[in-house]
Formats: structure tokens, C-alpha cells, sequence
């Protein structure tokens, strides 16, 4: 039997994103290039392991080719699924145990601020040992600077608030695009000033609807008839909750919000007002090139990292500089877009309204 210098386990959860095969590409390229590794794909996030038949299989040089431009994830992906409570029992011990049959050192992680929580419990209890690699759409990770599958996102975002632009002016219209992001702002931050917006709605800046009508209107005494609005799909009504929209069972999802906004400040100005929701448009699709290097980085990285001996760490992107922390800096909470960040001042100064008061 072939010994190899490292047997490593891979996996991708929570939700997917742009980004995720680069990561597994760059991985499984200079670990098999380079150092010999056995590298097992774990499908669906934990699931693969947690259900009665396992579901893994080797990764090697040809099963990621043509994996760079791809979206979504080769390994396949849940947001629902959680080791330490399948349909009420603690199975954690089981994921550790076949990881261990299955001969692997450790497993290198691919998500979001779920994933790496239950990561570093795995870790705590089961001694199992972990490199995180930061995904998410949202950039809601804390302790990096930004994660994969976002700028992908926000590019995505841009092009249709673009293309809203010229319809909104051909009909003085009141466009609303709303975004996604859960609890932050960032893609409604940077696609709203990408694309030039005249108001953006943020988790972390409780709007009033008559502030953003009275820009509005203000444009229109310009003669600006139209106006766009980008709103996250957790932004929030100043003393009102976030908006649900649970179409399909029992998880909350966030939604709903941008319908009721385009209705708010149509019934305020008396401006025709229609609503798009970008929804899971942007987690597919193909990587951007910003987002395809940043994969390329991280997922090398994760390589020194296991070549380093450096488990239960979180891969993560300061100052331009791939680095890595404490898997347990990473989890316990999200990251929200910073109101003294030098993004929100220029939004400001470019006379764009958050719906507040200044
Ligand atoms: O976390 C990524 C994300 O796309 C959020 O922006 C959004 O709220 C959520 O996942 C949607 O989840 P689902 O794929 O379960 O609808």
C-alpha cells in the first residue's frame, strides 16, 4: 500500500459561492504536484460522513480539471446540515471516528461562519484537526478581510444595477434591487456604489423611508425623474424587525424587504416604483478573476499550513497578505460593515442616502 506523506480530508459548507473549486483546485494541484498527499472529498459538506453510507472519494489531478472557471462546488454543499444535531442526536463522534478509519490527519474546511463553528467544536470534542479556508458571498467571516464568492457577488450585483439604470430612466421610475448578505451590508455597500445608486438600505444602518423619498424627490426638482435603491435583504425599518419570506419550510429566510420598500416610496412620492430580487443569482456563475486568485492564495496557504503542522486555523486575508489565525478567533459572531469605514463616508459624500439622519 502506497504511504503517503499526508492523508487530508476536504469538505465545502453552508451555502456555495464562486470560489470553491478554484480553492479545491489549488489545493489538490500542489498537494499532488508537490507532496504526495491522499486527498479525500467529503460530499455535501458533513453529510458524507454523518449518513449510514459514506460518501467520499479521492480527489486527484483529474478530478479538478476545468474546476477553476466553475461555479458552485464539485463536492456538493448543505446549510443544513450540523453533526452535532442530526434529527436531535449528537453525531460528531461519528464523523470523527470515520475520518480517523478512513486514515486522514485532518480535514481542511471550506465555509462560512457556520461551518467553521462547527469545525472548531469537531475540534474541541473529537481532537479532530482543522484548517478553515473563509467562503461566503456575504464577507461576514471575521478575521479576514474578505472572502471568496464576494466580489463575485458584487460584480454580479453591479451588471444588474446597471441594466436597471436605463430602464429606470426610460420610465421615471423608482427601481429597488434587493441583495443578499444576511445580517451585512456589504454587497448593497459596494454594488450601490458601484453602480451608482441614489439610495442603499443596510443591516447596519436603520433606514427611514422618508429620508430616502426626500432624496428622491429632491432629484426629482433636478429633473433626475428616476432613482435606484439597493437594499439588502437584511436591512431594516428604524424601530422594525427584518423581513421573512418562508416560502419554502420550515429555515427562516430573509426576504421581502425590497417589495416593501418599492411599495413605501411609491405610497410616499407617488413615483412609479417596481422591485427586482437578485436572490441566488449571485452565488452562481463563474468566479470572477479577482475572486479566482484569491481561491488560488487561500487554498495554497492551507497547504503550508497542514505541511507546517499548523492545525485548527483559519486561512484568512490581511493587508493583501494571506495569513492565518486561531480557528477559535473566527467563530462566536459575524462581521458587519464598519459605519466609520472610509466606503460608507464616500457613499456619503457622493450624496448617496442611507436612510438615516446625518
Ligand atoms: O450566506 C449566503 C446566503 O446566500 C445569504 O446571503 C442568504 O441569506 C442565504 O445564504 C440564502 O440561503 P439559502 O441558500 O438557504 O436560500
Amino acid at each position: 500500500m502506497t504511504k503517503h506523506r499526508h492523508v487530508v480530508a476536504l469538505n465545502t459548507g453552508g451555502g456555495d459561492c464562486p470560489g470553491l473549486n478554484a480553492v479545491i483546485r489549488a489545493i489538490v494541484k500542489r498537494a499532488r504536484i508537490y507532496h504526495d498527499w491522499k486527498i479525500i472529498g467529503i460530499e455535501d459538506s458533513f453529510d458524507g460522513l454523518i449518513n449510514d453510507k459514506m460518501r467520499v472519494r479521492e480527489l486527484t489531478r483529474s478530478s479538478v480539471a476545468g474546476a477553476l472557471t466553475r461555479g458552485g462546488t464539485l463536492l456538493g454543499s448543505t446549510n443544513r446540515g450540523n453533526p452535532f444535531n442530526v434529527g436531535g442526536q449528537d453525531l460528531s463522534e461519528r464523523v470523527a471516528d470515520r475520518l480517523r478509519a478512513l486514515g486522514c490527519e485532518g480535514l481542511i474546511a471550506l465555509g462560512g461562519d457556520g461551518s467553521m463553528t462547527i469545525c472548531h467544536e469537531l475540534s474541541q470534542k473529537t481532537g479532530l484537526k482543522v484548517i478553515g479556508v473563509p467562503k461566503t458571498i456575504d464577507n461576514d467571516l471575521k478575521g479576514t478581510d474578505i472572502t471568496f464568492g464576494f466580489n463575485s457577488a458584487v460584480e454580479f450585483a453591479t451588471m444588474a444595477v446597471d441594466r436597471l439604470h436605463t430602464t429606470a430612466e426610460s420610465h421615471d421610475r423608482i427601481m429597488v434591487v434587493e441583495v443578499m448578505g444576511r445580517d451585512a451590508g456589504y454587497i448593497a455597500l459596494h454594488a450601490g456604489v458601484a453602480g451608482g445608486a441614489d439610495a442603499i438600505l443596510i443591516p447596519e444602518i436603520p433606514f427611514d423611508l422618508h429620508l430616502v423619498a426626500g432624496k428622491i424627490l429632491e432629484r426629482q426638482q433636478m429633473g433626475r425623474y428616476f432613482s435606484i435603491v439597493v437594499v439588502a435583504e437584511g436591512a431594516h425599518a428604524a424601530g422594525g424587525g427584518q423581513l421573512h419570506d418562508n416560502l419554502s419550510g420550515a429555515k427562516k429566510r430573509l426576504g421581502g424587504i425590497g417589495r416593501y420598500v418599492a411599495e413605501q416610496l411609491h405610497e410616499i412620492t407617488g413615483i412609479d416604483a417596481r422591485d427586482t430580487v437578485l436572490g441566488h443569482l449571485q452565488r452562481g456563475g463563474v468566479p470572477t478573476a479577482f475572486d479566482r486568485i484569491l481561491a488560488s492564495r487561500l487554498g495554497n496557504h492551507a497547504v503550508d499550513l497542514v505541511e507546517r503542522g499548523d492545525w485548527n486555523r483559519l486561512v484568512v486575508m490581511r493587508n493583501d497578505t494571506v495569513d492565518s489565525i486561531p480557528l477559535a478567533d473566527a467563530v462566536g459572531g459575524t462581521r458587519s460593515v464598519a459605519l466609520d469605514h472610509d466606503l460608507v463616508a464616500t457613499a456619503r459624500g457622493l450624496g448617496i442616502s442611507f436612510g438615516d439622519e446625518v
